[in-house]
């Protein structure tokens, strides 16, 4: 790596882009009521108490005024299939929302149909950053749904490209399975089948059945990232359990087994008791990593706390 000591805008603007991020869009209405907003990837949260974020706004934006004596501006967090939505508020165009689904939320401000989350905020300060503004919200209220996120990285957008090419391979091959590692209270939720424990199986090997099987169970899944991806050799198929967790009242023929208890739990797949026992630990650990291999012999990548 050689270091820049005259500094190019341009390079380092390069060079700030080896940061991947999510993309926001801010959103506020201007005093005549006319909704405006801009796509942003500077989004950054803040504080949690009090509950504050921030997003850096270039001077030279046409809603730079607007933004910056807003009394209220919204962040929404966009999915993975927005990316025509962060285009249209990437442009000048006057008319940004005809051309897109929104929902005015509180104190008026617009919120983007279909974003993953979307926080509402009171101006808390305005600092002053070089050629860009440093918009401080202080968060009234907020939503989030599940789903995947739209990045960024150097200039281009992405999606969590690995796990969905995981979960397609799982569901073209055959005798698959996707399971999930699911976090209920201080423990793990469990299939009991009478003398043996198992991890929920989804019907068919997709995400969709899993949440759909969940949902029906009457439980509320929270599914976060792919867990383990192997082979299987003994049923020569793809194995993909995701992480997550799940909260509503406990199915009948389930059990939620304490962290504590895990290692000595009889798991009826060794694959599945394997997994389990680095749950724990990770949780332990405070960090998760994925595994990829086969059922007993693999590696492990770490992924995050
Ligand atoms: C992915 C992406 C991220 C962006 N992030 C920011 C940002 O954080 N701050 C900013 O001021 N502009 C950012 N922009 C550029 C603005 O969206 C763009 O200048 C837009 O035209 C501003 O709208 P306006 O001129 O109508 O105010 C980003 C653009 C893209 C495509």
């Amino acid at each position: 790596m050689t270091p820049n000591t005259t500094i190019d805008p341009k390079a380092l603007r390069n060079a700030f882009g080896a940061f991947a991020t999510g993309v926001t869009v801010i959103t506020t209405r201007q005093p005549d009521g006319t909704p405006r907003g801009f796509t942003a990837n500077s989004f950054t949260s803040v504080s949690l108490d009090p509950p504050l974020l921030l997003v850096c706004l270039a001077r030279t934006a046409h809603s730079a005024d607007v933004f910056a004596n807003a009394p209220h501006f919204a962040v929404n967090i966009l999915a993975q299939d927005q990316k025509a939505v962060s285009g249209l508020f990437a442009s000048r165009a006057a008319d940004k929302f005809d051309q897109c689904a929104w929902t005015p939320g509180s104190a008026g401000v617009p919120l983007i149909d279909g974003s993953l989350a979307r926080f509402t905020c009171a101006r808390h300060q305005l600092v002053d950053a070089g050629d860009h503004l440093i918009l401080i919200g202080r968060v009234e209220d907020f939503a989030t749904t599940e789903g995947q996120p739209l990045g960024y990285f150097r200039g281009n957008y992405f999606s969590i490209g690995l796990e969905k090419d995981l979960a397609e391979a799982a569901a073209a091959t055959k005798d698959s399975r996707l399971g999930a590692v699911l976090a209920c209270n201080d423990g793990v939720l469990l299939k009991d089948d009478g003398d043996q424990l198992r991890l929920p199986l989804a019907p068919h090997p997709t995400l969709d059945s899993l949440t759909a099987k969940l949902a029906a169970l009457g439980l509320t899944p929270l599914i976060d990232f792919v867990y383990a991806a192997f082979d299987d050799r003994t049923t020569g198929g793809h194995a993909i359990y995701y992480h997550g967790s799940v909260s509503g009242p406990l199915p009948p023929g389930y059990r939620i087994v304490p962290l504590a208890d895990l290692a000595q739990a009889r798991i009826a797949n060794p694959a599945e008791a394997q997994m389990l026992a680095r749950y724990a630990q990770d949780f332990r650990n405070g960090s998760f990593s994925i595994y990829h291999g086969t059922e007993t012999t693999g590696q492990t990548r770490q992924i995050g706390a």
